[in-house]
């Protein structure tokens, strides 16, 4: 499974890709507002830090305005990825951008017929929002499941990004049903590598080590 962040702050970025896990970003205009920065300035800077692909989402809502942002957002960097919303104008821009070889990320999926007409209109990724369906007591992960039995079972190409993750549960039920990458917000990435478990027994390792040496 490939690991994006979930955010747009720096210092969290730089904190996880400097361990080499970073596999690419994903933003929204939510995440993007939350740093009060300049829409262009951190997604460039975000671009510099990781190599992998990095979504910045339009803004416009009818086809000719996604396009056409689509097109000014690709210039920015290399690695940029169109998010796009899933409509009927999100669904047509995401054809013609995907003739063009803008990559795409139609974000807002809640239902397999959404991810399956994405794939269809040629989008990179699709995110179905794991979170949200489970705050509407719908289960989401095993939407993902499903998706990716519907997308594998017709060759579609698109990669199914498991988005809206909120736990470390998430993560792993996310991944058990082969989501091909989680998008973790960057709080929630160190509780991946975190077990009191873990800590417990470092602790218990350093006193029995300290023990011996005194013994000695
Ligand atoms: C990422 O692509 C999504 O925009 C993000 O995961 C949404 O998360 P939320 O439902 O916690 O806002």
């Amino acid at each position: 499974m490939k690991f994006f962040l979930d955010t747009a702050n720096i210092e969290e970025i730089k904190r996880i890709n400097a361990l080499g896990l970073v596999d690419g970003v994903t933003t929204n205009p939510t995440i993007i507002a939350r740093e009060g920065r300049d829409f262009k300035e951190v997604v460039k800077e975000i671009c510099s830090i990781v190599k992998g692909p990095v979504s910045a989402e339009v803004i416009g809502l009818d086809t000719e305005s996604m396009v056409k942002e689509a097109r000014e957002l690709a210039t920015w960097a290399e690695n940029i990825v169109v998010k796009i919303p899933m409509t009927e104008a999100g669904l047509k821009a995401v054809n013609i951008l995907s003739k063009e070889g803008i990559k795409t990320n139609v974000t807002l999926i809640f239902s397999v017929a959404q991810g399956l007409l994405a794939a269809k209109a040629g989008a990179t990724y699709v995110s179905p929002f794991v979170g949200r369906l489970d705050d509407i007591a719908t289960d989401g992960v095993e939407m993902v499941a499903q998706l990716k039995h519907v997308l594998s079972s017709y060759g579609l190409k698109s990669e199914i990004i498991a988005a809206s993750i909120r736990s470390l549960a998430h993560v792993e039920e996310t991944a058990a049903v082969g989501a091909d990458i989680a998008t973790i917000p960057g709080d929630l990435f160190p509780k991946l590598w975190a077990h009191p478990l873990t800590d417990k027994g470092i602790d218990q390792f350093m006193k029995d080590w300290e023990g011996f040496q005194k013994n000695k």
